[in-house]
């Protein structure tokens, strides 16, 4: 059987602050082959934070994008842990695994692709390595029009489950389907557009194992350990 992606959503989110440095380093101590980040821009910097509010997982209030970067580096996302800039995140994984940059913000696009093409030319780093995904299609149109090389994933959840006519369009690398979406025939749709198909979220064995019987290629998770230490 082929081998199983791992994809660690937010970092190993289920043991440390979601979207930090700790729970990044932990992904890849546990064995991730994808690190999966979640970013917003805030004067031209991407930091890596999942909701448009600051209340669930920092110390802070307010909407992200109404916020200034110096305040948003000031706060507590967990255990002491700064809110870690794209950037950051880059240093942190040093070339180990993949990382999948989820476009959340608006305007991500291109501060997104500049930094890819940074690592990409100046420190060793090779197009394979990154995938950029989003569910806002606008974000991923850019990415490709700016460089057609980086990875690009649409992310298909309930709400907007037709993907099959951008995919043809926009030359896409990956679908990110939610788990129960998931079916025999979205795999065989996926496949004959010749999409990598990579599940989110799924935290237990049993999902896992089905997920692998019907043949998908990778699967977002909380606990890395469930796929990688098998
Ligand atoms: O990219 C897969 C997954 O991260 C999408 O959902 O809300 O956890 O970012 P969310
Ligand atoms: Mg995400």
């Amino acid at each position: 059987m082929k081998k199983l992606l791992c994809f660690a959503h937010r970092g190993a989110s289920g043991h440390e602050p979601e979207n930090t440095l700790s729970a990044v380093k932990r992904a890849v101590e546990l064995g991730a082959d994808w690190i999966e980040v979640d970013v917003y821009a805030v004067e031209g910097e991407l930091l890596v934070i999942h909701d448009d509010r600051l209340e669930r997982t920092t110390n802070g209030t307010g909407y992200v994008m109404e916020r200034t970067l110096a305040y948003l580096r000031s706060l507590d996302a967990g255990k002491g842990q700064r809110i870690p800039t794209l950037r950051e995140v880059f240093e942190c994984v040093d070339r180990r695994v993949g990382v999948n940059v989820e476009l959340k913000g608006p305007d991500t696009a291109y501060p997104a692709v500049t930094l890819i093409n940074e690592y990409t030319c100046d420190y060793g780093w090779s197009y394979n390595q990154f995938i950029v995904s989003s569910f806002n299609r606008r974000q991923l149109r850019r990415v490709k029009i700016m460089n057609p090389d980086i990875r690009t994933g649409v992310v298909v959840d309930g709400i907007r489950r037709r993907y099959t006519r951008f995919a043809r369009k926009h030359g896409l690398f990956s679908v990110h389907p939610r788990v129960d979406l998931v079916d025999a025939k979205f795999i065989q749709r996926a496949r004959e557009l010749g999409l990598k198909i990579f599940v989110f979220t799924v935290n237990t064995s049993q999902e896992i194992a089905r997920l692998e019987r019907l043949g998908v290629d990778g699967i977002f998770t909380d606990f890395p350990e469930l796929i990688a230490g098998r």
